[in-house]
């Protein structure tokens, strides 16, 4: 018997402080940084983000996401033989996200300390990131080495974020969404493309790195939007069109593209090239600004709890960020 991949459960967490852009354009002013609602909404859709608290760091976001998918499978941390979180923004240099999830998850009661052991890790692929630990999180599943995975996109953008940069400042939030995704005789994800292009490093990147207890280089995100806006609807038609070719699918069996959220106009792009409907396409980009990693699975999640999305419904995943990174997952729910 074929042995497939299935999400079981999903699960979201917004940390509570939400700016809009007229909060956000206010700080800014106050310190010399001009911008307005107008532009923000005009150029990227976005109305509003939330920020973790300082104290806040991307596991812990994590960890409520990953309880609320938990739940919605039916499963408790014992029961996941594989956790895979895929962050930008880590808590630390290492151990990875993935292993202090794992340890917040042990001590949520006795039982729980049952998934010490499973193996862990971090997926950094940027805006990219939860497209590749879905491929990973399935591809480890049908081969049979992992049978309950936990797969989370986490981060904590607004620690990256340079505030005099009104370019990049605008456009980020912070946020984590989970899945848990088990294995089943019944498909689930039916095709993953993924792709990588690391000569496209310098148009999207934070390069400060560590190196003798100092911070060396510039530790805020840069970024040459118009040069990733150009690349970014290819990448993403041609990721999701080799998906549906390995499903032996059309562009009219997709009910769902649930797509990366940093900007409506290259979701609306995207969707024209696959000639859907805007009214076929999830968005959350408004609400929640650009949560990178966490921004695919935090749009599943608001869409399955709302009622949009419904079991047995073809969902296009598809995602494009730093590195350069792209790629799609084609699943059924
Ligand atoms: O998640 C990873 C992938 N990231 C993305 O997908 C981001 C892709 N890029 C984009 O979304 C868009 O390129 C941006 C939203 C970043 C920028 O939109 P744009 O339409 O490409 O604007 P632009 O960079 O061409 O800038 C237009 C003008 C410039 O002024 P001048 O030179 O025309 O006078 C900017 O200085 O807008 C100005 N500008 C702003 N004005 C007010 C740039 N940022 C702001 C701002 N407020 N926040």
């Amino acid at each position: 018997m074929t042995r497939f991949s299935r999400i079981t459960g999903t699960g979201s967490f917004l940390p509570p402080r939400r700016l809009t852009n007229a909060d956000l354009v206010a700080e800014l002013a106050s310190q010399g940084v001009e911008t307005s609602d107008d532009w923000i909404v005009e150029r990227t859709g976005i109305h509003a983000r939330h920020f973790a608290a300082p104290d806040v760091s991307s596991s812990d976001l994590a960890f409520e996401a990953a309880k609320h998918a938990l739940a919605a499978a039916g499963r408790s941390p014992q029961d996941i033989d594989l956790i895979i979180v895929a962050t930008s923004t880590p808590d630390m240099v290492f151990p990875s996200t993935a292993c202090l999830l794992q340890h917040k998850l042990a001590q949520i009661d006795e039982a729980a300390a049952g998934i010490a052991g499973a193996p862990a890790f971090d997926v950094q692929a940027v805006c990219s990131g939860f497209i590749y630990a879905l491929t990973v999180a399935d591809a480890m599943i049908r081969a049979g080495s992992a049978t309950r995975a936990l797969v989370v996109g986490a981060e904590v953008f607004s620690r990256i974020l340079d505030f005099k940069d009104r370019t990049t400042c605008v456009l980020f939030g912070d946020g984590a969404g989970a899945v848990v995704l088990e294995a089943s005789n019944q498909p689930g994800i039916l095709a993953t493309d993924i792709h990588a292009d690391g000569k496209h490093a310098g148009i999207l990147c934070v390069p400060g790195h560590v190196r003798g207890g100092e911070v060396l280089g510039d530790p805020v995100l840069k970024m040459d939007g118009q040069a990733v806006f150009k690349l970014a609807v290819g990448l993403l038609e041609g990721a999701a069109r080799a998906a549906l070719n390995k499903a032996g699918l059309q562009d009219s069996d997709i009910d769902w593209l649930i797509p990366h959220q940093a900007n409506i106009r290259i979701i609306q792009s995207t969707a024209k090239k696959l000639k859907l409907p805007m009214d076929k396409v999830v968005l959350t980009v408004h609400n929640h600004g650009n949560t990178s990693a966490a921004s695919i699975p935090l749009a599943l999640d608001e869409a399955v709890r709302s009622g949009q999305v419904k079991p047995g419904q073809t969902l296009m995943l598809e995602g494009v960020g730093g590195g350069f990174t792209w790629g799609a997952v084609l699943l059924k729910l």
